[in-house]
């Protein structure tokens, strides 16, 4: 689906509240399936992505219910099924990952499949460790379709070369099943969700800097409020801090610190960002973020920025254009690995719009502030984060911009376009 984006003429303003966070909610439901008894876990979210993980789940023997639009329940026994047909991770990378690390120890087999985009991510950086823990995963050339032959596994001490929480949430998960201690060690923090959320539900996991360790478990059932994504609220971070004298308040969002790169970046490039209202909710930090359209200046992006920033990459380069001044991101190569090719695509469709980016092999350089143009239609790659990127570019280009593919929003967040408009009108 086409959409053109009208370049604003007035400030946005007013508050929104961002909805619920993927990488919580995926291991929500999953970690939920293997407690024994009832788990209630409310602001669930509606994103594309969560649901394959909810229906993966069903699909393993679960009785998952929706209590209303956005409560679920999971019953369990602590036991899965084995599965009936196979078990469709649709777009989603962490779906595959961490159910490849569940399933792996089970007493029997599965075939997780994934859409076209997800069948050619790599998932060697997962079928390695558990091949060592003495998993049975056939594919062809490390990509989905993953069979999986359920078996006892035995513990491995891990160390990875990348900064994964997907890698890192899978083999812990296998962890919970093998014989041993399981440790996995990352060179730098990746988001620590799977290691707070086993915490809370039992499980014997160690954290020692960059080292997790993990033996066998049982799990408590789970009750959870999940806060709002800071990944989702990137895009309005962006948007506050380029569209004239605008002031946002996004209310309830995570922020965990192995997620909060954005508000570092935002704040060394001069621009305004507040924390209000900051409290802790079920082991994850949560607060109000109030921003304000700033001036901005370049600066450097790198090594253990990384991690907690991934996912707000192409986010950060629409802002880079507008600040003055050179900003460098790089030791970000794993950025071509996700739903798309992110360096490659970003690159071009900034091009497109105006901007003066260079591409790099594992970054972009992007001197500014340059006047983004538009008037042009922008390719997206069935990529969530690129069309709300290129959306957000959209609003402050001379001319309107096509999006194509706009409907892979539904991704991870559905209500974007909503609650764009509501700050439109706000
Ligand atoms: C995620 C981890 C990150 C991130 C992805 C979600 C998670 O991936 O990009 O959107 O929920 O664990 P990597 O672990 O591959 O960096």
């Amino acid at each position: 689906m086409k959409k053109q984006v009208i370049p604003v003429i007035a400030p946005l303003n007013g508050e929104i509240e961002i909805p619920s966070d993927k990488s919580i909610s995926h291991r929500s439901v999953m970690f939920a399936s293997l407690a024994n008894g009832r788990s209630v876990i409310k602001n669930f979210s509606k994103g594309a992505d969560c649901v394959s993980s909810l229906n993966v789940c069903r699909a393993l023997g679960l009785n998952i219910n929706y209590l209303d639009d956005k409560t679920i329940e999971v019953i369990s026994d602590g036991q899965l099924k084995a599965p009936a047909a196979h078990l469709d991770c649709g777009n989603s990378g962490t779906t595959m990952r961490l159910m490849s690390g569940i399933l792996a120890g089970q007493n029997f087999n599965s075939v997780l499949i994934g859409d076209e985009s997800l069948s050619k991510r790599p998932m060697k950086r997962v079928i390695e460790p558990l091949s060592m823990m003495g998993a049975s995963i056939i594919s062809k050339e490390n990509r989905a379709p993953l069979i999986i032959e359920g078996h006892q596994l035995s513990a491995i001490s891990y160390t990875s070369k990348l900064a994964s929480a997907q890698v890192k949430s899978c083999v812990l998960l296998a962890g919970l099943f093998a014989d041993g201690v399981t440790s996995f060690t990352e060179p730098a923090k990746s988001r620590d969700h799977t290691e707070r959320m086993l915490k809370a539900m039992g499980a014997d996991i160690k954290i020692d800097g960059n080292r997790v360790s993990v033996s066998k478990s049982k799990l408590k059932p789970l009750n959870i409020t999940i806060p709002g994504d800071i990944s989702s609220a990137a895009f309005f971070i962006v948007a506050g801090l380029t569209v004239p004298d605008s002031e946002i308040l996004l209310e309830n969002i995570g922020v965990n610190p192995a997620r909060t790169g954005i508000i570092d970046v935002v704040r060394r490039m001069g621009g305004t960002i507040e924390l209000l209202n900051e409290r802790e909710e079920q082991g994850e930090p949560v607060a109000d973020i109030r921003v304000k359209c700033s001036s901005l200046m370049g600066c450097e992006i790198s090594g253990a920025d990384i991690p907690r920033l991934i996912d707000e990459l192409p986010a950060i380069a629409v802002l880079a254009t507008q600040a003055e001044g050179v900003t460098i991101i790089k030791d970000a190569s794993d950025l071509r690995n996700k739903e798309a090719d992110r360096i490659t695509s970003v690159v071009k469709a900034l091009k497109l719009m105006g901007a003066d980016i260079e591409e790099r092999s594992d970054g972009f350089i992007i001197n500014g502030k340059t006047e983004l143009y538009g008037g042009c239609e922008l390719e997206t790659f069935h990529d969530h984060r690129l069309v709300m990127s290129y959306y957000v570019a959209g609003l402050i280009c001379k001319e309107p911009v096509v999006i194509d593919g706009f409907e892979w929003s539904k991704i991870s967040f559905p209500e974007f376009e909503t609650l764009m408009e509501k700050l439109k009108g706000g």
